[in-house]
């Protein structure tokens, strides 16, 4: 076993010998993870070994055969595995813990080093853009299930920062995102390079689309709206309207059609006492006739009521 300890110095003295150019405190140490772990055995520590980081048969894991270990993520750590004089600070290590000395873009990218085309070139202009997320506030290195992979712990993790859908998912009707048995990445795209919101496919509707197959169409008779978009009447997280509608009927119909044709005004006490309850509005409303409201294929469904 000798002459693997001997290559992994060689390599080790190789690798400090060209980082020293950079200037001061850029040395790896000499023995690689063994030099940690002689002071950081705690449990946190050495769950890293439970992870998929840690496969030595990788060779482009920071464990793989030539990798730096610990320290491809965590920087050059000589200086801080040093011998520290007393009344003098410990120099920090460059990349994560609670006192990093790098910035966030060179903390990124030292996992983009190896994670380029994972998170796809888009990154840097993406929702969570570089100088403002980290990859670590999102993904947990040493644990050895990834909360941000799972889909029972995901929304817990994207909560933290995003509290207003937190709120959301907690009304009365919304997807089990709370239960955890669905998770954000069935519509967003953590790493996605749009601008906007995000979505995992190109649009809202091919991402509702995946899950919700029967509301595809094509339809024979279309209703307009739902082609365009699922959510000019359904609040995604979560909503207080039954269906996770945006309101209720008939004012969500009526938000796009005028209450004129059909005796569909709320009913006044005069009305009431005139009428029977009508039919218009109880129930179902609106869908007590118009019940495919996402479409047709009934040859006369034309007025989506079969
Ligand atoms: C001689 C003991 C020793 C060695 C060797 C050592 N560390 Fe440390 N490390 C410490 C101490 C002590 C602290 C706490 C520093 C403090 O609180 O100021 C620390 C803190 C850290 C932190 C947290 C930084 C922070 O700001 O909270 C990280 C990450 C770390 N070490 C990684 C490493 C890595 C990677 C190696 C191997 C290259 C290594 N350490 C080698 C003693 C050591
Ligand atoms: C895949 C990259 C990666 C590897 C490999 C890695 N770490 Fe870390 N380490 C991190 C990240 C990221 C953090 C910040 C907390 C987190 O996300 O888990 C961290 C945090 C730490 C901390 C600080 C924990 C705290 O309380 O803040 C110590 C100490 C540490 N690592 C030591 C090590 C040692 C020792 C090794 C090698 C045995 C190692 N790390 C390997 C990415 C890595
Ligand atoms: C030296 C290269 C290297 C570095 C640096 C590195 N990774 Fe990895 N990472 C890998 C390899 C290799 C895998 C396993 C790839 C696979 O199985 O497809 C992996 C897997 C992952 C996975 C998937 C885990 C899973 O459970 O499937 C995540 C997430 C990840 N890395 C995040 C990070 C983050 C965050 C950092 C920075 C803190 C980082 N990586 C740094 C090489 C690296
Ligand atoms: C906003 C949270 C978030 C941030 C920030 C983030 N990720 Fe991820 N990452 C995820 C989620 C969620 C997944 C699971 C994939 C999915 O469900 O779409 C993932 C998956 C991965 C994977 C597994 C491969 C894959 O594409 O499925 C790797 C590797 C990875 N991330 C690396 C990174 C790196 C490197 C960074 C920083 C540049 C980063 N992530 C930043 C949330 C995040
Ligand atoms: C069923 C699909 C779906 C799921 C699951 C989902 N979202 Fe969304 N999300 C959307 C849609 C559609 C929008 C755009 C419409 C809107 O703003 O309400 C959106 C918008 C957002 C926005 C931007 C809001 C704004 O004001 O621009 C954030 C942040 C967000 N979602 C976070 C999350 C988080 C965190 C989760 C997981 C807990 C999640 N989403 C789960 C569909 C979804
Ligand atoms: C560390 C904090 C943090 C975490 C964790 C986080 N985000 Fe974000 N997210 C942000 C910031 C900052 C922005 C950009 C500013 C904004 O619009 O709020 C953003 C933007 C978004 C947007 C786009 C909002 C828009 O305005 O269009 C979506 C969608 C989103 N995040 C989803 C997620 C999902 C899904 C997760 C979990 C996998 C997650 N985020 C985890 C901080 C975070
Ligand atoms: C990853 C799969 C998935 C995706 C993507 C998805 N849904 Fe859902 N949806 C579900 C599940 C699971 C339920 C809950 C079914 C149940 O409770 O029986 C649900 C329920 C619903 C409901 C009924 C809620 C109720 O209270 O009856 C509506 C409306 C809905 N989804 C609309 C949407 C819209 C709009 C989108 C796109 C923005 C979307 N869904 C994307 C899985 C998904
Ligand atoms: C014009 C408004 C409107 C649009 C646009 C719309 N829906 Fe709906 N959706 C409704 C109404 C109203 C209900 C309640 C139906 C009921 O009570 O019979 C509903 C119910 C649902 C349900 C739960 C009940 C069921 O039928 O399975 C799902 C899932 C759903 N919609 C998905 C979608 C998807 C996916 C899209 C986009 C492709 C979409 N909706 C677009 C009005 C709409
Ligand atoms: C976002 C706007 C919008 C909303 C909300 C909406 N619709 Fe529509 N609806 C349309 C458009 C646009 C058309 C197509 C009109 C046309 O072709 O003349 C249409 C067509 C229809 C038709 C067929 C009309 C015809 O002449 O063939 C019916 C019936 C209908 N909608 C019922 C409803 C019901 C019931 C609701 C409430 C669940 C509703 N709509 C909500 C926009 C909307
Ligand atoms: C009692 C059954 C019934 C209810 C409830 C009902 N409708 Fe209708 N609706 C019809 C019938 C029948 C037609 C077809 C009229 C025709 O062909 O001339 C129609 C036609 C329509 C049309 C097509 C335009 C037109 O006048 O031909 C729209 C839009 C519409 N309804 C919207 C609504 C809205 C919005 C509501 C809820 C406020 C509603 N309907 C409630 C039976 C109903």
């Amino acid at each position: 076993m000798k002459w693997i300890a001997v290559v992994i110095v060689a390599i080790a003295l190789v690798v400090v010998a060209m980082a020293s150019a950079d200037g001061q405190e850029t040395d790896y140490s000499r023995k690689g993870a063994d030099t940690c772990l002689s002071c950081h055995d705690d449990e946190v520590t050495l769950a890293i070994f439970k992870t998929v980081h840690a496969v030595p048969s990788d060779s482009s894991g920071p464990f793989g055969h030539g990798q730096l270990q610990c320290e491809s993520c965590h920087g050059p750590g000589d200086a801080h595995s040093g011998r520290v004089r007393r009344g003098e600070e410990r120099p920090a290590i460059p990349h994560f813990g609670s006192g990093p000395v790098a910035s966030l873009e060179d903390q990124n990218g030292i996992c983009l080093e190896c994670h380029k085309d994972d998170v796809g070139f888009g990154w840097h202009t993406g929702v969570h853009p570089s100088d403002e997320v980290a990859c670590a506030d999102c993904h947990v290195s040493h644990a050895p299930a990834d909360a941000v992979m799972q889909t029972s712990t995901q929304a817990e993790v994207c909560f933290d920062c995003h509290q207003r859908q937190r709120s959301e998912t907690m009304k009365a009707f919304s997807h089990p995102l709370l239960q955890g048995k669905m998770d954000c990445s069935g519509c967003h795209s953590a790493h996605s390079d749009e601008a906007a919101t995000a979505f995992a496919q190109q649009t809202l509707n091919a991402s509702c689309e995946q899950c919700h197959a029967e509301k595809r169409g094509p339809f024979l008779w279309e209703h307009a709206p739902v082609s365009e978009d699922c959510g000019l009447c359904h609040a995604p997280h979560g909503s207080n309207h039954a269906g996770m509608l945006t309101q209720r009927a008939p004012l969500l119909c009526q938000s796009c059609h005028s209450a004129s044709g059909h005796p569909s005004i709320a009913n006044t006490t005069d009305g009431l006492a005139a009428d029977l309850p009508s039919q218009y509005l109880l129930g179902q409303s609106c869908m007590n006739c118009h019940s495919q409201v996402h479409g047709s294929n009934h040859p006369s469904g034309s007025k989506l009521m079969r």
